[in-house]
């Protein structure tokens, strides 16, 4: 197989299809770097907005540095996978600590793959992604999309998030990596999975580019692949959030009604440092065990006739069954680690996207 045909054909297809990006018009590591932070784990559609208004309200790695990390989770909220912001605040903070002013360099961010690497949420892909995009340095940059192609250009049936898998699909990119442009090579390889050689195929492999080289297609394995390992059971929790107003005693002055909220203090746990109103973890389903008619829902072990929202909330590994419950009281309760604030400045902490889910449906039931 020609390595040189495979770049030509790929380069001359990405050229026609690719997609205007704000980060492939810059080579600035530190904006390449929170691109590819937001994309982990985010579409680039939803991501775009997140990319502009980071970049906008913190311009340079030393801007990020010296925000509060209050306010990164806050500018964060809604994207999910919370981790990626609070690893993007500390490795800010490590580029600034460790750079040496007296370089001179205009940049402090890191120059080298191993330095790039072990910063806080870098990983292999990541790290491949800045050293390559930013530096043109000769590293793969292997996300889901080009796992993707290259498991069908080669009929590779590991499954490719295993170690054993990784290591073999990272000796093939290796080798197939264009080392005189590798920044053009991971661009085009990229957004030929993302665009092209996507996960549902239909008809596309009739009029490939890379169908003359492609061992999937000559071999009518191309669809099945790439292949997975079996998932991971997905675990079902049972939250009762309660949201408790004093009601205000000037009904025209909503700064007045208070609320009681939390901020989720185990660092092992779902949404670290994110706040919520207090919540009760149930042990199991609440409105299952049923009654005398057994109906789960209508029979409930426990129910509150004041839940006023209730939703299922899917994460990768976990399901959430949660209900918001109302409570007007004359004083708040004390809970121990809960703070209280009127319901103007919720906007100003950062939640979960399950409570703000249920605060924006709850908006017109809340006082306004
Ligand atoms: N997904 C992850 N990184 C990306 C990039 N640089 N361009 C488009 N999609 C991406």
């Amino acid at each position: 197989m020609s390595k040189q045909l495979i770049y030509s054909h790929l380069y001359a297809w990405y050229e026609v299809n690719r997609r205007n990006l704000p980060w492939r018009e810059t080579e600035d590591p530190y904006a390449i770097w929170l691109s590819e932070i937001i994309l982990q784990q985010t579409r680039v559609a939803q991501g775009l907005d997140y990319y502009r208004r980071f970049l906008a309200r913190w311009r340079t790695v030393e801007d990020l540095a010296a925000a509060d990390e209050a306010e990164v989770l806050r500018e964060w909220q809604g994207l999910g996978y919370y981790s990626r912001a609070r690893n993007l605040h500390k490795a800010a903070q490590q580029i600034v600590e460790k750079a040496s002013p007296a370089t001179g360099d205009s940049s402090l961010f890191p120059r080298t793959f191993e330095e790039i690497r072990s910063l806080p949420g870098i990983g292999d892909y990541t790290a491949g992604a800045i050293a390559s995009f930013a530096y043109n340095l000769p590293y793969p940059a292997m996300d889901g999309n080009v796992y993707r192609v290259v498991a069908r250009l080669l009929d590779i049936d590991e499954p490719f998030d295993t170690s054993a898998g990784k290591k073999l699909f990272h000796k093939e990119i290796e080798k197939l990596l264009d080392r005189e442009n590798p920044r053009l090579f991971n661009s085009a390889i990229m957004e030929f999975g993302a665009l092209y050689c996507t996960p549902v195929l239909g008809d596309a492999c009739a009029t490939c580019p890379l169908s003359e080289f492609c061992l999937g297609y000559a071999h009518g394995t191309a669809d099945l692949l790439p292949v997975r390992k079996p998932r991971p059971k997905v675990r079902d929790r049972w939250f009762d959030y309660h949201i408790y107003l004093k009601p205000s005693a000037v009904s025209h002055q909503p700064s007045e009604v208070y609320t009681l909220i939390h901020r989720r203090e185990n660092p092992k746990d779902i949404w670290y440092h994110l706040y919520e109103f207090p919540c009760e973890e149930l042990n199991n389903d609440p409105t299952a065990a049923g009654g005398p008619t057994g109906k789960a829902g209508l029979t409930a072990k426990r129910s509150y006739s004041n839940a006023v929202y209730e939703c299922t909330h899917t994460l990768s590994h976990q399901r959430l069954h949660a209900r918001f419950i109302i409570h007007k009281v004359n004083e708040l309760p004390q809970i121990e680690g809960t703070i209280a604030i009127p319901l103007s400045a919720l906007d100003e902490y950062a939640f979960s996207r399950l409570t703000l889910r249920a605060l924006d449906t709850l908006r017109t039931s809340l006082p306004h």
